[in-house]
């Protein structure tokens, strides 16, 4: 992926303010000549974050999270840097080429001509549909209520029992071996025959509306498989991909809320009733990859997997899935084992509604499954369950939703409240939450001296050219890295500055908040050139130090004598360089 250049950058960062843009997202408050915000990087209940308009710079002082006006929007947005980028530009109604830019950002050339097969096959099985050949499947469509409007939206097509792709691509000069690893086609002794026939396609998009892969169901006769992939290649990975992810990404940005279903008749069913903050997991169990997806989504999700028992398991993986990444998800469970489409068409677009407005929480989801399961004529069967409640309700936080799961199941059991609050009470509630506080590191002074030497190179270009010309190295990984980078922006740039250094570290947020947290260090802004001599040169005895320390320890172990001189002589040499 491509970089967009750092001149384009600043001169974007010079024309928008962090405040106004971070107010964009969250309430702010001004406190002195600072703004604060509930940092939304932690659950934060303190306005925890501070954005300083002088700096054009936010920080945390409880997670640590910090960075310019880009690196907010990339990490509240999980989008790229360049993305975040062409975003504040465009938003700042800066007049940035934003096709050319993100055709840079974007330049994935060596995957173009997949693309076009793809897009390609996609035309002319849309085109299909609407011939004399297409009859059968657009009236399978109609009795499911799918109209022409869906149709054309989410380009549905239809493949013939013909070999017409494979005779189109390599028509237009793509490569045989090429057209069959993108599962396209497929060689039979000397001649390419289509993959797809006879199929209702659904054109599967990756996160840009790329045409990436197909899925074909069946229409007329059900003695096949259902449905059939394309099968994974460069381009298609169905782990990685959510259907209807585009289409869904303004719709849900705007409701603050993705719903998430299971098959594509589900998404193309809630887009009639004008539900469109909806993608579907397109049968697969839920990844790492589709929880990346959701996450730029909305984090409000509401999983509405089908009714039937694999859609409670599939409910239940995703649930925990969320859960472990700090996301409270909503749960809709549909009467009668149905999957969300048949529900609409059933029992109407209003029930499905009312379902939308009061979904469950993960706890009342998980308690009624468990509800399901037992037998409340049977001891032992109640027992389990209410030591299983306890184990939940100890999770809970909210008071109010405490005490009535309580009331519910005192009733279910016929358990007094008090006798189950007393098994939940044996963890003390106050112990319920981990809070894990910062740990305090104490440093000695050779590690403060990189530090302190860092806070002045950037802010001093005299510690910078002092850097160049007598530091040996840096032994902490970081801090080295940033000196280097520090050299690297002053050579180019001919001046320093902590905000527009962080500019130039895009999207590196390892070195931009190590960056901006020395920088907030309280040392006096001017500085003698004998006080970072001596930086230097505690540097320089740190580094000896800890080869004496290396050189010892590889003496102990050394069996072989000649080899245990030569590390002996060492330790001499260092020892004479240590009290130079
Ligand atoms: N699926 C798939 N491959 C299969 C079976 C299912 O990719 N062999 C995916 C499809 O995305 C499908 C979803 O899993 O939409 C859910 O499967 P299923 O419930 O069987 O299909 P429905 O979506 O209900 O499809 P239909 O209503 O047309 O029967
Ligand atoms: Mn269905």
């Amino acid at each position: 992926m491509e970089k967009i250049p750092y001149d384009e950058i600043l001169n974007i960062q010079k024309k928008v303010n962090i405040v106004d843009v971070i107010s964009g997202y969250l309430p702010i408050e001004q406190k002195g000549k600072n703004y604060f915000a509930l940092c939304p990087f932690h659950d934060d209940h303190n306005p925890s974050m501070s954005i300083s308009p002088e700096k054009q710079i936010y920080t945390c002082f409880v997670c640590g999270a910090s960075g310019n006006v880009f690196n907010f929007v990339m990490n509240y947005e999980h989008i790229s840097f360049s993305e975040a980028c062409v975003k504040v530009a465009h938003e700042a109604g800066i007049n940035l080429n934003i096709k050319t830019v993100r055709k840079t950002i974007l330049k994935d050339s060596k995957y173009d001509k997949f693309y076009n097969m793809f897009d390609i096959a996609n035309k002319y099985y849309q085109n299909n549909i609407n011939t004399v050949y297409g009859k059968a499947a657009l009236s399978y469509l109609k009795n499911r209520n799918i109209g022409n409007e869906e149709i054309k939206e989410f380009k549905i097509g239809l493949s013939l029992g013909d070999n017409n792709i494979s005779k189109l691509l390599t028509k237009k000069g793509f490569d045989e071996n090429e057209i069959i690893d993108i599962g396209l086609c497929g060689k039979n002794d000397s001649f390419l025959y289509d993959i797809f026939r006879n199929r209702i396609m659904f054109a599967l998009d990756d996160k840009e509306g790329n045409v990436v892969g197909f899925s074909g169901r069946i229409y007329n006769g059900e003695n096949e498989s259902k449905y059939v992939n394309s099968k994974e290649s460069v381009i298609f990975k169905k782990g990685k991909i959510l259907y209807n992810y585009k289409r869904a990404f303004n719709h849900a940005r705007d409701k603050k809320q993705i719903i998430i279903v299971e098959g594509f008749m589900d998404v193309i069913r809630l887009y009639t009733i004008g539900i469109k903050n909806v993608v579907a997991t397109m049968g697969t169990a839920i990844t790492k990859d589709h929880v990346d997806l959701i996450l730029k989504l909305s984090k409000n999700v509401v999983l509405c997997f089908d009714g039937d028992k694999a859609g409670e398991k599939a409910t239940i993986s995703a649930l925990d899935m969320l859960q472990e990444i700090g996301l409270e998800p909503k749960i809709i469970r549909l009467e009668d084992d149905l999957d969300p489409d048949d529900y609409v068409v059933k029992k109407g677009a209003n029930s499905f509604l009312t379902h939308l407005k009061n979904p469950m929480s993960g706890l009342e989801f998980k308690l009624e499954i468990a509800k399901e399961k037992t037998d409340f004529n049977n001891y032992q069967d109640i027992s389990n369950y209410v030591n299983y409640a306890a184990t939940l309700l100890e999770k809970v936080n909210d008071d109010v939703v405490y005490e009535l799961m309580v009331k519910k199941i005192s009733k279910q059991t016929d358990l007094d409240i008090s006798y189950i609050k007393s098994i939940i009470n044996k963890v003390p509630k106050k112990e319920r939450k981990i809070v894990t506080k910062p740990k305090i590191i104490i440093k000695n002074k050779y590690e403060k001296a990189e530090e302190y030497l860092i806070y002045y190179m950037l802010r001093n270009p005299d510690a910078i050219l002092l850097y160049q010309n007598k530091a040996s190295f840096l032994t902490n990984k970081t801090l080295s890295m940033i000196a280097i980078k520090i050299l690297e922006f002053y050579e180019l740039n001919h001046y320093i500055d902590v905000t527009n250094f962080t500019l130039f570290l895009q999207d590196d947020d390892k070195l931009i908040k190590e960056v901006l947290r020395i920088d907030a260090f309280d040392l006096p802004g001017n500085v003698k050139n004998d006080v970072l001599q001596d930086y230097i040169k505690t540097i320089d005895e740190g580094i000896i130090k800890r080869e004496i320390e290396k050189t010892k320890q590889k003496i102990n172990v050394e069996q072989d004598v000649a080899k245990k001189i030569i590390l002996l002589e060492k330790l001499t040499a260092l020892k004479k360089k240590e009290c130079k």
